[in-house]
C-alpha cells in the first residue's frame, strides 16, 4: 500500500465523516439492495450499527500506516463476524456496497484514482478478515 493510496483514502474519508449518518444509512440501503438475504443477520438498531461501522472504518483508515496495530483489530472483528453468521462471499458484497456509497457520497471527488485506492484498502481489510475467520 503506497503513500498515495493511504493519502487518498484518508483525505476522502474525512469528507465522508462530515456526512457520517447519511453515509451509513446509504451504505445499508446499498447493501440490502445488493443482497436482501443479508437483512436478517442484523439484529440490532441500524442507526447504532451504522455508527459502529463508521467508527470502525475510521479507526482502520487512521491506522493504515500502523498495520501491526490494525491487523489484530481486524482479526478480532473477523472472529466476531463469523459468530454473526457472516460468510466469505459476503465480504465482496459489502465491498461493492461501500464503493457505491463512496461514489454517491463523494460525487466528483470519487476520481478513478480514489476508487482504486479504496478498492485496494478494502481488499486488504477483507483479506485479513477472511483469513482470520478461517484460522
Ligand atoms: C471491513 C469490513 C467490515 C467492518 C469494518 C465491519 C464493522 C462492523 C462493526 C464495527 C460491527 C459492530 C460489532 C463488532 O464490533 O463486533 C459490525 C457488526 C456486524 N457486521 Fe460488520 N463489518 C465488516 C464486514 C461485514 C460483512 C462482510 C458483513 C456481512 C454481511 C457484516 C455484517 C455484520 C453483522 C451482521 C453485524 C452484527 C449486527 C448485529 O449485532 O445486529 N460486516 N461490523
Amino acid at each position: 500500500m503506497d503513500k498515495q493510496v493511504i493519502d487518498d483514502v484518508q483525505s476522502t474519508w474525512k469528507i465522508v465523516e462530515g456526512i457520517a449518518p447519511q453515509a451509513a444509512a446509504l451504505f445499508y440501503t446499498n447493501l440490502f439492495e445488493a443482497d436482501p438475504s443479508l437483512k436478517p443477520l442484523f439484529k440490532g438498531d441500524m442507526t447504532e450499527q451504522g455508527k459502529k461501522l463508521m467508527q470502525m472504518i475510521g479507526a482502520a483508515v487512521g491506522k493504515l500506516t500502523a498495520l501491526d496495530v490494525l491487523v489484530p483489530i481486524l482479526q478480532g472483528l473477523a472472529v466476531r463476524h463469523t459468530a454473526y453468521g457472516v460468510q466469505e462471499a459476503h465480504y465482496a458484497t459489502v465491498g461493492g456496497a461501500l464503493l457505491k456509497t463512496l461514489e454517491q457520497g463523494l460525487g466528483p471527488a470519487f476520481t478513478p484514482q480514489v476508487k482504486s485506492a479504496w478498492t485496494e484498502v478494502y481488499g486488504v481489510m477483507a483479506s485479513v478478515m477472511i483469513a482470520a475467520s478461517k484460522a
